[in-house]
């Protein structure tokens, strides 16, 4: 174990110093575009002021026969595109892969100044990332970067969940987690073959009405209830994420034409505490944008509450509901947000009536 005075220091000569707190970006969507693909790549700078975070992906979803065209790809992104304010990530292979290692090698030595978040899935442990983390510091003393880049872990087996806390507190780097339905549903054994998403199967049932002779009629009609399967997972991961001070993402929804479907299971993340989730085609960017950008509604109603509770102790009623201490912190982590939001998108800060 690191004693706590050693917590903050860089890990190799030369390496610049950690952060000291996760800073927090504009992140309701993370938007996953294949390196590889020429097309793809020539898209980046359109694509790139849309989102809150682009992120080049090596791993699944890439064919072993890709993997090292899809590295290239990414360094020729990360040489030739201007990010402005957005962030770019990549998704770099599993530390247990044969690419995971030339991965982080050779795009942090590329193009290592322009990352600013490197996502490692199939983490299980806290040695995983202590793993990371000294190599990262190598490779950046090396390169000589001047800040360091962070580290996002991606929630995906049982061992991962069981070890939460630990992955989240393992290193000053950890910048955040995202859940992984579809490798976590494999890991586990869940019997669901959807990426991320609800299931029917999984649902509460009414109770069954009395027949004639007052004894429960099981076979009558009896409304059903969907429940989701993430919920446990989800709320496990924002309890470690905030603990730790990192940002909480739900992951990918794979059926990319049901975006009802899609806007629930953001919602229910948003909702639990979640910064924002996954997009794997364009529809999803503004499923995620509307989303993960506070309800104007709820906005107005949050200041008025601020507004109300003057130096926010005591109570009052306001439109028949009780407001205290406790719920003026509500309102002030809506508002908060909708200004962090709007400092980037002034579409949005028109929204919300912020001037300026
Ligand atoms: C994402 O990587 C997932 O496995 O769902
Ligand atoms: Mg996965």
């Amino acid at each position: 174990m690191r004693p706590p005075k050693d917590f903050f220091r860089p890990l190799a000569v030369g390496a610049p110093e950690p952060v000291r707190e996760i800073p927090f970006r504009p992140s309701r969507m993370i938007h996953f575009f294949p390196p590889s693909n020429e097309k793809m790549r020539s898209k980046v700078p359109d694509i790139a002021p849309t989102v809150d975070i682009l992120l080049g992906n090596l791993e699944d979803g890439v064919p072993a026969t890709d993997k090292e065209a899809a590295r290239a790809g990414l360094i020729e992104v990360g040489k030739t595109v201007d990010f402005g304010d957005t962030q770019f990530w990549t998704r770099v292979n599993s530390l247990d892969s044969p690419w995971g290692l030339d991965d982080l090698t050779e795009v942090v030595l590329e193009i290592g100044h322009t990352l600013d978040v490197v996502m490692i899935p199939k983490v299980e442990g806290p040695e995983d990332i202590h793993y990371v983390d000294r190599l990262l510091a190598q490779l950046e003393a090396k390169a000589g970067l001047d800040r360091p880049i962070l580290v996002h872990a991606i929630l995906e087996t049982a061992r991962g969940v069981s070890n939460v806390e630990a992955i989240c507190g393992a290193s000053p780097r950890m910048q955040g987690l995202s859940l992984g339905p579809a490798d976590l549903a494999a890991n586990r054994r869940m019997k669901t073959t959807r990426v991320g998403g609800g299931h029917p199967g999984y649902l509460v049932r009414q109770d069954p009405p009395a027949s004639e002779d007052g004894s429960p009629d099981i076979h009558a009609h009896r409304d059903i209830f969907q429940q989701d399967l993430w919920h446990y997972t989800i709320a496990r991961m924002v309890d470690a994420c905030v603990a730790h001070g990192i940002l909480p993402f739900y992951g990918p929804f794979g059926d990319i034409n049901d975006v009802v479907a899609c806007e629930d299971q953001f919602r229910n993340a948003y909702l639990l505490g979640c910064v924002g989730a996954w997009s794997l085609h364009p529809k999803q960017i503004g499923v995620a944008k509307k989303v993960f950008s506070p309800d104007p509604a709820e906005v107005a109603h949050a200041t008025r509450v601020i507004e109300a509770m003057g130096d926010g102790t005591g109570a009052i009623m306001l439109d028949g509901k009780m407001e205290d201490d406790a719920s003026v912190k509500q309102c002030q982590v809506v508002v908060a947000l909708a200004k962090q939001l709007s400092e980037r998108d002034p579409d949005l800060a028109a929204t919300y009536g912020f001037g300026g």
